[in-house]
């Protein structure tokens, strides 16, 4: 499967913080927001990535994250003229996705608890899976109406009286059948290639899952000075108390065994002295203590 983080987009709604910064390269606590979009796809061990952003921003990207051979991933990026909407991006990276499924995340999306994705990942075959999250403002969203055996049978992009309090976060995982769906699709009335359209044609033909995202789970958009704040201050509270890191792509990526143990305290050795430094020493230390003990 292939990854695909979209980092594009006006950020019209965090002006001044985006006259000369991409949204998704903001600070969230102690690490570019796009940090966390990365990790989630690390984590459901996707190595091939496309990130697509703004003509202007792209290079920015490129600086921060280079081709990815330093976590053990390749990067691909492409660029999105306008934002003429989410599922543009599919049309946008075809050469990028080839035959392949392909996992969509915005780049502004930022997911925490346990393993919530791993079995979507792992049982994906075909069709289309996309998540439900229960928020107290369905309107802003895509919402999703469940039927009393749980199985969806509506999604409405941004109702103004919606039918549950369940909407889809950003983070999409098609079959290979989506580049067909969206080169058949007509802009919305604002003028968008709309993701709600693409997972109602999957709905249409029954190849739809969507899973509930449980209570414990936390999904932040930070799309707003007020949610980027919440956002910082919420990996702030998590990581202080637990002394874990949310977010760490190169965590994610040993983890995942895309880096061996040598190649992980490589890249860690490179970094100047600061307590991102001292997180990575501490699970390099505790990985050599497990090697010497077997
Ligand atoms: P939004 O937050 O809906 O839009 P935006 O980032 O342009 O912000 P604002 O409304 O403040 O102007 O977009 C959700 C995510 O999708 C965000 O990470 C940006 C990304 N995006 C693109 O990259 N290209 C697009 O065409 C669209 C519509 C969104």
């Amino acid at each position: 499967m292939k990854g695909i983080i979209l980092a594009g987009g006006a950020g019209s709604r965090l002006y001044p913080l985006t006259l000369v910064t991409s949204k998704q390269l903001q600070s969230v606590y102690d690490k570019p927001m796009v940090y966390y979009p990365l990790t989630t796809l690390i984590e459901a061990g996707i190595k091939e990535l496309c990130l697509i952003s703004t003509p202007h921003d792209l290079p920015r990207y490129k600086q921060l994250l280079g081709d990815g051979s330093r976590l053990g991933l390749t990067i691909n990026y492409r660029e999105q003229a306008k934002p003429a909407g989410i599922a543009q991006a599919f049309l946008i990276a075809e050469s990028f996705i080839g035959s392949d499924s392909v996992a969509l995340i915005l780049g502004d999306n930022i997911f925490y608890g346990g393993d919530a994705f791993g079995e979507a990942f792992t049982e994906f075959k075909s069709g289309a899976t996309i998540f439900g999250y229960h928020v107290q403002d369905p309107e802003r969203y895509g919402v999703v109406e469940f039927d009393v055996n749980g199985q969806a049978i509506s999604i409405e992009e941004k109702p103004k009286q919606p039918k549950s309090h369940y909407v889809v976060p950003g983070l999409y995982i098609y079959d290979n059948e989506v580049l067909n769906i969206v080169k058949n699709q007509k802009p919305s009335a604002r003028g968008e290639l709309e993701i709600t359209d693409v997972n109602i044609t999957y709905l249409k033909r029954g190849t739809l899952r969507v899973s509930r995202l449980t209570r414990g789970f936390a999904w932040l958009d930070a799309g707003t000075s007020s949610s980027l704040h919440l956002a910082s201050a919420y990996v702030q509270t998590i990581e202080k108390r637990a002394g874990i890191k949310i977010g760490c792509p190169e965590e994610a990526a040993f983890r995942a065994g895309f880096l061996n143990l040598e190649q992980f305290t490589e890249l860690t050795a490179l970094m100047p002295n600061c307590e991102y430094r001292e997180y990575l020493s501490l699970i390099i230390a505790e990985a050599n203590r497990l090697n010497n003990e077997k």
